[in-house]
Formats: C-alpha cells, structure tokens, sequence
C-alpha cells in the first residue's frame, strides 16, 4: 500500500488507516475480544501501518485490546492514541491539565504494551487550559521519548495556529467525509499552509456512506448514533439522496458506495489519511479496495456539481457535545 506524510516532521502512515474504536466502543454491542484482535492483525496482512484508539474508548480498553493484537508488529507500525477527558470518559466533561496529560499518558503507554505513543491527540480542544501548556506538556514527553508526534481533533483555526507555534503539529484529526465537509472552508486551506496532515475520522459518515442504512434502521441505546440527531430516522431519510448520489457513482465505477466515499477522500488532498472503523474482515478488505479507484477530474466534477443541490440535514453531534468542537 502507498504511504502518505502527515505533517513534515517526519511521520509516514499507510494511506489507509484503521479506526479501532468500534471494536470495542461507539456502536452498540462490540465484537469479542479475539474478533477484534484478528481484525487488526489482518489489517496489517493487508497493508495498514496506523491504529487509531483512544483512552475515551472504553477507559482504555481499546488501547488494551490495540496493544495485544499489535504486539508482534509494534515496531512496524503507528499507534495514535488521544487524552482529554475526565476519568477518559468524556461524559465527564474535559480535562487537558499537565497533570492529567501526563497519567494519561503513563496508562496508555501501560494498555498499549509500548514504551512510546507515536501520535498523540487531544481529543478536544480544553477551554479551561492554555494550548500553550498543552503544547508544553507535549514537547517535554517528546523530549522523553514517550511521544513523538503531536496531533489536535476537531480544533478550530486559532487554536491549530497557537499551538503550531508552541510545538509543531504532525495531524489533525476531524470529521470529514461527503456526510461533513465542514472542513474545506477553512481547515484544509490552514493544513496546506501549515504543512499539518489531516486524518478524517468517520470518513464513511458512520456506516451512512456506504448504502447500509435507511429510515428503517433501528439503533440500539448503546449505540452512539442513537443520541445523534442525524441519524434520527427523518433526517436519515432527507439525507439518503447523497446515498444515491454515491450508489449511481458506484454503480458507473463498478465499485461500492464504501469505495466511492474513501476514494473521494483520497483525492481531495495528498496529506489526507482516512481512518475508516470496521468490525468485519470482509469490510476492512472491501474498504481497502478504495486505493487502487481512481477518481478522475470528471468524476470529482460530477461529484462537485450534484452536491450543491443536496443539503445534508442533522446536526452531527447532540448539543452537549457539539460544545466542544472547532474550539
Ligand atoms: N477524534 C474523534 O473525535 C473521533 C470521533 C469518532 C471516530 N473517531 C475515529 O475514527 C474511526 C472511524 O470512524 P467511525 O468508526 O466513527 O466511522 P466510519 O469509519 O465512518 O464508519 C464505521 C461504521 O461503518 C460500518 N462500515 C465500515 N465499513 C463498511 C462497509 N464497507 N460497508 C458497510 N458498513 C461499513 C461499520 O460497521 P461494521 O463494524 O459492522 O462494519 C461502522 O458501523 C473510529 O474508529 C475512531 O478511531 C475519532
């Protein structure tokens, strides 16, 4: 598999990654433990090199299981990890102090079996602690070697801007697919000036991209999309006409709407590495597939032109939550 930069200090990735966060948290009733290893370890088979956990999946059971499937791999790969709520659970609300980065940090380092994070997030921008302490805390675990590249999710200009200044940022990791492309205003412009890799996270729109869902799917209460008002079964049904729209691409391709949604990522910029999340072998294999489709300057155009015409409906995160964004 071809390999994207992210950032210019260094960092170089699969131009797929994996999102781990469904094996274990997010989307109902997770896999069993040795399904999600196996994933993982089939992922890097197939050409993957970067992991995407958290400590907020499932108070670092995530990591947990990341760093058993990775552990005959370690050192071939990039694991990227992200601090930045209360207890790691962020309906505790945020929490960025030095102190806490730091016991982040050390437990992280304990779940993922591995003496150094290769890329470490904050999960969301803290308004109660200065990016410039942040940024600080950052560049003395650099110094230690327990972290080597630094990262922002969903962080608005000004704060990438600062922080940039105080430790240079590797990547941004942020919601961007053909479902969110809140991104292109201002973001991706800010990355290409900066030189920051971007990595959309939820770049199948939660599972909505790939045709798998309509009015008719019900979320179970453990399942993160039941709260989101986007999934709520009228804006569903409003926002399947980007699904067509995908479907007829797809179908004109002789590839999956799956497919159409990673590639029309990949072509939108060369610093952009998706992170799609999956449970299932099958998928991950079908996900893939999305590097070797070409999107060609008339296809991008057609996609261009049909989205003007189609408005997507459902704010992506409930209020209590869409607080913490573009900070
Ligand atoms: N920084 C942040 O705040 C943040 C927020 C959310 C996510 N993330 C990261 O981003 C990663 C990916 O995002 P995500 O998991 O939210 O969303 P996603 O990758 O857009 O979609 C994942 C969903 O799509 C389904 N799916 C995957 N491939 C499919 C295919 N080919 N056909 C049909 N369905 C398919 C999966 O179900 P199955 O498992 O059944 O295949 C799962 O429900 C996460 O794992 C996490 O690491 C970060």
């Amino acid at each position: 598999m071809n390999l994207r930069t992210l950032g210019n200090q260094g960092l170089e990735v699969s131009e797929l990654g994996l999102g781990c966060m469904g094996l274990t948290h997010g989307y109902g009733t997770p896999p069993d433990e040795k399904t999600g290893i196996d994933l993982v370890r089939k992922a890097y088979d197939l050409g993957i090199t970067f992991f995407d956990t958290a400590e907020a999946y499932s108070k670092g059971g995530n990591e947990r299981l990341v760093g058993k499937a990775v552990k005959p791999f370690r050192d071939k790969i990039i694991i990227a990890t992200k601090f930045g709520f209360k207890n790691g659970d962020a309906s505790f609300g945020l929490d960025s102090s030095p102190k806490r980065i730091r016991k982040v940090v050390e437990n992280s380092l304990r779940y993922l079996q591995t003496d150094y994070i290769d890329l470490l997030y904050q999960h969301r921008v803290d308004p109660n602690v200065p990016i410039e302490a942040v940024a600080g805390t950052i560049t003395d675990l650099i110094k230690e070697g327990k972290v080597k590249y630094w990262g922002l999710s969903e962080a608005g200009p000004d704060t990438i801007q600062e922080a940039h200044k105080e430790q240079p940022v590797s990547a941004l990791q942020s919601e961007y697919s053909l479902f969110n492309r809140d991104p292109e205003k201002e973001i991706l412009p800010l990355m290409e000036t900066l030189q920051i890799g971007f990595v959309p996270f939820s770049p199948l729109g939660r599972g909505f991209l790939t045709g798998a869902m309509d009015a008719q799917t019900e979320f179970s209460k453990t399942d993160f999309r039941y709260n989101l008002p986007r999934f709520s079964k009228e804006n569903i049904k409003a926002n399947l006409a980007l699904v067509d729209l995908i479907k007829q691409i797809a179908t004109k391709k002789q590839v999956t709407p799956a497919q159409i949604a990673l590639a029309w990522l990949l072509a939108q910029r060369p610093f952009i590495v998706p992170i799609p999340g999956t449970t299932k072998v099958h998928r991950l294999k079908e996900n893939l597939g999305s590097t070797t489709i070409s999107l060609s300057r008339d296809d991008l155009e057609q996609i261009k032109t049909a989205l003007k015409n189609i408005a997507i409906v459902g704010e992506r995160y409930p209020s209590h939550l869409k607080k913490f964004l573009n900070k």
